[in-house]
């Protein structure tokens, strides 16, 4: 029996988040240039997008470019860029195939022109589809999010719409570019890596994490179905004990 037949779909995550690490290292295992594990990258992608439309999960949120990332070589940057212009055009079609809403977090407007404005066309070609929505999340970084929302919030107090003895975590979250989303109950990382990397600090405070030592361009379906499989033998204890969770 693979993994996705024992996957209980009763329990299973509504957000599932993802740090994909790897694309320069596998590349370079190769003796191939970065932008050959980007490339590559796109093919696990569609085939980890495509085992979350499999499963009807709700949400998958993908870091795909960090506000960190701008600091690196301009041409690898340059290259993302196309790459993402090309590949969210290419994908316009699976995505009403699919049924699957695009959706972006971050400060989109430092993307170069042509990227910003084929991202916006594909968020607007599928705005109408209830399935899978999927978020990439670009020039994103927590801290800044965070930021943000408690300028917004700042903002609204200091123009009298909203009183600080109001702000709750209602309040907060709905500042966030997450709002109106679930939080993930999962988190994956790939590469081996055990760190966060400014994604989501908020919203995964509850979130299980999973770290797995494959590169981002080796991991497919099947790994994600495995990832679920193995926050599904989790216990969820949100700071209870296991008898009030059980
Ligand atoms: C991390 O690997 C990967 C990135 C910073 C880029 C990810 C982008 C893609 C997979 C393209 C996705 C495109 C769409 C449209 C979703 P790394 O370069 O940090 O790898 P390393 O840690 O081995 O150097």
């Amino acid at each position: 029996m693979g993994y996705k037949d024992q996957i209980d779909l009763s329990k299973l995550p509504q957000h599932i988040a993802i740090i994909m690490d790897g694309n320069g290292r596998w590349a370079k295992e190769k003796g191939k240039l970065r932008i050959f594990g980007h490339h590559n990258g796109v093919v696990s992608v569609r085939d980890v997008v495509e085992g979350a439309t499999l499963l009807n999960l709700k949400y998958l949120t993908l870091y795909t470019f960090s506000t960190e990332n701008w600091n690196r070589p301009k041409l690898e940057v340059m290259a993302i860029m196309e790459l993402m212009v090309g590949t969210i055009h290419k994908e316009i079609k699976n995505f009403m195939e699919k049924n699957v809403r695009l959706n972006a977090i971050g400060n989109l407007e430092m993307l170069p022109e042509k990227c910003y404005n084929e991202l916006n066309n594909a968020i607007e070609k599928t705005a109408g589809n209830t399935g899978l929505v999927l978020t990439l999340a670009l020039s994103y970084s927590s801290r800044a999010e965070i930021l943000r929302a408690v300028k917004n919030i700042a903002l609204k107090v200091q123009d009298g719409e909203l009183k600080a003895e109001d702000i709750n975590e209602d309040v907060f979250e709905n500042n966030l570019y997450t709002h109106g989303m679930p939080n993930p109950e999962l988190l994956i990382r790939t590469s081996g890596e055990y760190r966060i990397s400014n994604y989501l600090l908020w919203q995964i405070a509850y979130a299980e994490l999973y770290f797995t030592s494959k590169l981002w361009p080796d991991f497919r379906k099947e790994d994600f179905y495995e990832a679920i499989l193995d926050y599904q033998k989790r216990e969820r204890r949100f700071g209870m004990i296991s008898e009030q969770v059980n």
